[in-house]
């Protein structure tokens, strides 16, 4: 990776990052930084390096970082900066919200998935016992700030990875925010786009006003912000499996194919509701009546465009996983052991009905998990 040297005045540059250290002109202050950048450091503020991976986002590291804090003697009016992506600010944020009951903290987000999601919220935590996010609190940084400059560093893989929370943001949104998002991402493909670009930032900037509003609304996820796990109940599970079998992959790129098998789930349950006497059945997309299977159901008229054109971008940026109907039983075992879940074995799911308009607190049952999951892994 080359990038410039990360200087105190080079961050001090950002105007927000210059207000927020403004205010606290007499407060202690460290940072907690990907270890990614360590090369180029050159800032004067004790800095603790972690190694940004799933295997190193774990109490061990966190009793290192408590420590850490301890011998840097911070107290409870300091600041704590986190520099870096999700893991980073997962990690950071939890140190913050933890140490001496909790002190002040600013993220400055280095990778797109933690600037349009990760770094906003106020969700902490790290994993523990082979779950991902077991254990973590809700705290509230005083700032988030986004400088896109980061992002001309940032490989491929972890674009897109922020990508495909940011194309969830916009499907909770509007047909018209997915439709942009969309389009900015083919003309990325096309290498037509700098990360500085002005329609790219807008798009982040335009994702982050959805979150925001929605966390906003709901800080401490007791109904709307549950929006916001589109995806992530089989998208979590697909994560939980790679890391299992030796295979981790990408947060959003198990996001995104959650996200395509969701968005069929949403099709077979949430619609099924508007037109039982006919007992429709979905096939490739499509719902039919199940007597004529030759018949388009026309009394619950299904909104499957977003479900076609994110199996569309699936396949052409992220590609398919290597799961075969063996591997089902696993995969459902571990969305019982999802979070999220109300009651013991009941799988809780965000479906949607069409852009704009998401369904929380869903179920489905085994048999329309694996439909799902069929749809998924032949698309
Ligand atoms: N708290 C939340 O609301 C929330 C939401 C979504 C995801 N998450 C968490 O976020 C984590 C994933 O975050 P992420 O995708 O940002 O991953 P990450 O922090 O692991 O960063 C991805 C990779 O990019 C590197 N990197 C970071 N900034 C870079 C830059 N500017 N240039 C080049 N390389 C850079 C990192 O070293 C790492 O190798 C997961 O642990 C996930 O659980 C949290
Ligand atoms: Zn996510």
């Amino acid at each position: 990776m080359t990038m410039d040297p990360v200087t105190e005045q080079w961050l001090r540059q950002i105007p927000e990052v210059e207000k927020v250290l403004q205010r606290y002109a007499d407060a202690q202050v460290v940072v907690v930084a990907d270890r990614c950048f360590q090369p180029q450091w050159d800032v004067a503020y004790p800095t603790f390096f972690i190694e940004a991976d799933e295997q190193h986002k774990t109490l061990t590291t966190m009793e290192q970082l408590w420590s850490w804090l301890s011998e840097q003697h911070v107290t409870r009016h300091a600041l704590l900066i986190n520099i870096g992506g999700g893991i980073i600010s997962d990690m950071g944020g939890f140190a913050a919200a933890t140490y001496r009951r909790g002190i002040d903290y600013m993220n400055i987000p280095t990778t797109l998935l933690a600037m349009v999601d990760a770094a906003h919220g106020g969700k902490t935590g790290i994993n523990f016992g082979g779950m991902k996010n077991q254990i973590g609190v809700i705290r509230q940084p005083v700032a988030t700030v986004i400088d896109t400059r980061w992002l001309e560093t940032l490989p491929t893989r972890a674009f897109l990875s922020g990508y495909a929370e940011l194309l969830k943001t916009m499907l909770l949104d509007s047909r018209e925010s997915v439709m942009q998002a969309v389009a900015v991402l083919e003309e990325w493909s096309e290498g037509k786009l700098r990360m500085t670009n002005d329609e790219l930032q807008r798009t982040i900037h335009r994702a982050i006003d959805i979150k925001e509003r929605i966390v906003h609304a709901d800080p401490d996820e007791k109904g709307l912000r549950k929006q916001l796990n589109l995806g992530h109940t089989i998208g979590h599970a697909l994560e939980e499996a790679g890391i299992q079998r030796g295979m981790p992959i990408e947060h959003g790129y198990a996001v995104m194919q959650g996200m395509v098998a969701e968005l069929y789930l949403s099709q077979i349950i949430l619609r099924t509701k508007e037109c039982t006497k006919d007992k429709c059945t979905m096939y490739k997309g499509q719902m039919y009546d199940v007597q004529r299977t030759n018949v388009r159901c026309t009394k619950g008229t299904r909104d499957t465009e977003m479900l076609r054109l994110m199996s569309r971008i699936l396949i052409e940026y992220y590609g398919k996983m290597n799961y075969s109907c063996k591997d089902y039983g696993k995969l459902i075992t571990l969305m019982q052991d999802d979070k999220k879940n109300l009651a013991p074995g009941e799988i809780n799911f965000t479906l949607l009905l069409h852009a704009g308009d998401a369904r929380i607190n869903q179920t489905a049952t085994d048999e329309q998990i694996r439909e799902a999951l069929d749809y998924l892994f032949n698309i």
